[in-house]
């Protein structure tokens, strides 16, 4: 009887999953999360509003609590995430221009020196292009303050803990042919070549009705990877849990040697951000779904 971070070890990849801090004493999820899981993210604990929750003033309390965890129990962590539109505390919203620009480098500064050496990767930068077929920014706050945002987010990650790996998160980037992919395709392949420090992509991969597995997903991995960048799945779940869609994601990481490793987005279905997807691998009472046996067999 395996588990899935000692299944994915065998090719030297991790398997992980988001972990709640509020979940920690529950004794049924942290059961399965310390025995199944080899990497963990923090689901909402590293945000801006948690880390940041007024200017200037730091709180690493929730955050720690979810690193901690993750240290005692063997697993190591993704940082999640830096700079984002979304989950920004009401001071952060309310800065613009060369204030806020300065607050993001600070905040990237700020958490980044608390966890230095201690993150395996960090989403640096999650979300910035816009959904539909325009291929553009996301209109936000940070993207106003100049398109060289993004850059200026990795150069000071890059400063502030050089031993992290330095991620850009997305999600409705699985699709090879969809314009948000190209966007970012392009941007990653322009941060390569003028040398802004990137290190790998991580795709989110939240699969339901309006955005559905495709199985070019392996040909976007294959395309990323061939920039020079790792490359990671780091939110996934399906609506559904299909068995044979799990396997099929999980192949096609184990398919790309720079596909470092696997993140379900929460552990049990009643944990996750959309229950009524049914999305992740296992049912609310802890046991195994038929798509934990089809990814265990697929590692
Ligand atoms: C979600 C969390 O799961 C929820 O608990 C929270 O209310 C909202 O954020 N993309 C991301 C994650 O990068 O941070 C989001 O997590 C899900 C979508």
């Amino acid at each position: 009887e395996s588990t899935l971070g000692r299944a994915a070890a065998q090719s030297g990849r991790y398997f992980g999953t988001a972990i709640a801090s509020g979940r920690l004493n529950d004794s049924t999820y942290t059961t399965i999360a310390a025995r199944e899981f080899t990497s963990v993210t923090a689901e909402n604990e590293m945000k801006i509003d948690a880390t940041q929750p007024q200017q200037g003033r730091f709180d690493f309390t929730a955050a720690d609590r979810v690193h901690n965890w993750a240290v005692q129990n063997g697993k190591q962590v993704r940082g999640h995430t830096l700079a984002w539109h979304s989950q920004q505390p009401a001071w952060m919203q309310s800065l613009s221009g060369s204030a806020l620009r300065q607050a993001m480098i600070n905040h990237i500064n700020g958490v980044m020196a608390h966890y230095k050496g201690k993150i395996a990767q960090w989403d640096v930068v999650n979300e910035a292009f816009a959904d539909g077929p325009s291929g553009a920014r996301r209109d936000s706050n940070l993207q106003r303050t100049g398109n060289d945002w993004i850059e200026v987010a990795f150069r000071a990650a890059r400063a502030a803990d050089p031993a992290a790996k330095l991620c850009y998160n997305d999600y409705n980037v699985e699709n090879w042919t969809w314009a948000k992919t190209q966007a970012m395709y392009a941007m990653v392949r322009d941060f390569k070549q003028r040398g802004v420090p990137i290190d790998c992509v991580g795709f989110q991969a939240h699969f339901n009705s309006d955005s559905p597995y495709n199985s070019n997903f392996r040909t976007t991995l294959q395309n990323f990877a061939a920039l020079g960048v790792d490359v990671a799945i780091t939110e996934l779940d399906i609506q559904g849990a299909s068995a044979t869609t799990y396997a099929n994601v999980t192949n096609d990481c184990l398919a790309v040697p720079r596909c470092l490793g696997i993140t379900v987005w929460g552990v049990r279905d009643t944990d996750s951000w959309r229950p009524q997807h049914s999305p992740l691998l296992f049912n609310g009472d802890g046991s195994k779904k038929p798509a934990y046996t089809s990814v265990l067999n697929a590692l």
